[in-house]
């Protein structure tokens, strides 16, 4: 017997899925490193995908032969984060990413429950900005956890707070780190992007304009 729709839940990662911002990360990270007298490229970018601010800062550090005390690691995380705050203070809703909104307005027609799984501290100021923030039913973004992805976490916390079994969560990720956390958390997930850069997704899809309510049931269900 299939699952109720009221026991679905669909836990969504914020950058690079619901919207443009992964672009803006890069940018910004780019900008420090270029300050700190080093560069890296856009395949060492892949990997600070969903991970947390400090843990890219200490991975970007690492490639650039660079080494800095606590404070001073604080002070350029948060430069990093005034120049990015700097560029997503200005977003529209131009910046929803292909088929989002269609895709929420399905799941919520459908009585399925819709969560935000995100590393961001900022995501708050992305969903107002781009008019998102009405859509969820419980929000979990980096001020709520303490371990970063592929630490499942942000995502175990998402499906407690909808009041449903991991089991009956689809996670919608478009970072390798992010698809291990919902790998991890015993949830299904569903890949946004490159195949190869999400690998273990139970399906990889281009955007949300190429999945429907259906087929997310069907995933669910063990049907896909
Ligand atoms: C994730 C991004 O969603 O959030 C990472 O993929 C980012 O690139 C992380 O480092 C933390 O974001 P913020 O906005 O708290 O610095
Ligand atoms: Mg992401």
């Amino acid at each position: 017997m299939n699952i109720h729709t009221d026991k679905i839940g669909c836990l969504f990662d914020l950058d690079g899925v619901l919207v443009d911002t992964a672009v803006y990360h890069y940018k910004a990270w780019k900008a420090l490193a270029n300050r700190l007298g080093f560069d890296f490229t856009e395949a060492q970018n892949e990997h600070l995908k969903g991970v947390n601010r400090m843990r890219s800062l200490e991975m970007i550090l690492d490639w650039g032969g660079v080494s800095k005390t606590e404070a001073e690691m604080l002070e350029l995380a948060a430069s990093k984060n005034a120049e990015y705050v700097e560029m997503i203070s200005k977003m529209t809703a131009d910046e929803v990413l292909p088929g989002t909104l269609q895709l929420l307005e399905q799941l919520k027609a459908a009585g399925i429950k819709i969560a935000l799984g995100s590393a961001s501290k900022n995501s708050g100021m992305i969903l107002e900005r781009t008019n998102l923030a009405h859509y969820f039913d419980a929000i979990i973004d980096g001020n709520h956890v303490n371990a970063s992805k592929p630490d499942p976490e942000v995502f175990l916390k998402g499906a407690e707070a909808l009041g449903l079994e991991p089991a009956h969560c689809i996670v919608f990720e478009d970072a390798q780190a992010g698809v291990q956390a919902a790998i991890n958390g015993g949830m299904k997930v569903i890949g946004v992007g490159k195949q190869n850069n999400l690998k273990g997704a139970n399906m990889v899809i281009k955007d949300l304009s190429e999945i429907s309510v259906s087929q997310i049931i069907d995933l669910v269900n063990d049907k896909a």
